[in-house]
């Protein structure tokens, strides 16, 4: 099945200089690049995007981890993949949440860490399913910032400016 899927490139993969290896290991897979920028995360996007985490005791570690604070400079990069069976290939290519159980060949594997504190610094997030591929697509990017109309979008006028937004 042909489906899209969020990638971010954390901070702790920008500060140590991994974006060429990551964007290389995901161009082996043959998926195809829809949207691609750079962020600087804001608390309350951070929040958002890992709601489903707020009960947890790591839950204010992981949203400092993810707006940079323990890695100098407030930023990610957010990419959309699609293509066939994309989130299995790149949660595979990822490898396991806890960088100590993921296999070394995949990129967690291979770059991550848990901190002395127990914060898993695993590099990047892949969406886990579909219904959270949709989720967080529509929350980190905008209709036009995409080159595939992957959901519906509804148009909407501000002063002399028209736009699409998600419907
Ligand atoms: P989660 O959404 O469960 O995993 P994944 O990123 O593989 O979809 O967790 C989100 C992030 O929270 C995870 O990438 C790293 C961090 N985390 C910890 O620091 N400790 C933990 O015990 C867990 C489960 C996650």
């Amino acid at each position: 099945m042909e489906e899209a899927v969020l990638v971010l490139i954390k901070p702790d993969a920008l500060q140590k200089n991994l974006t060429g290896d990551i964007l290389s290991r995901i161009s082996s897979t043959g998926l195809e690049i829809i949207g691609a920028k750079v962020v600087k995360v804001s608390r309350e996007l951070a929040e958002t995007h890992y709601a489903h985490l707020r009960d947890k005791p790591f839950f204010e570690d992981v949203i400092d981890y993810i707006c940079g604070k323990q890695h100098g400079r407030n930023k990610v990069i957010a990419l959309v993949y699609y293509g066939e069976d994309a989130i299995s290939k790149l949660r595979a290519l990822a490898g396991k949440t806890n960088p100590e159980e993921a296999d070394p060949t995949t990129i967690r594997g291979a770059y991550g860490r848990i901190t002395t504190k127990g914060v898993y610094e695993n590099v990047v997030h892949v969406s886990d399913s579909p219904e959270n591929a949709e989720k967080e697509i529509k929350l980190w990017f905008s209709p036009e910032e995409l080159i595939i109309d992957l959901y519906p979008t509804r148009t909407q006028v501000e002063g002399s400016r028209v736009h699409k937004v998600w419907a």
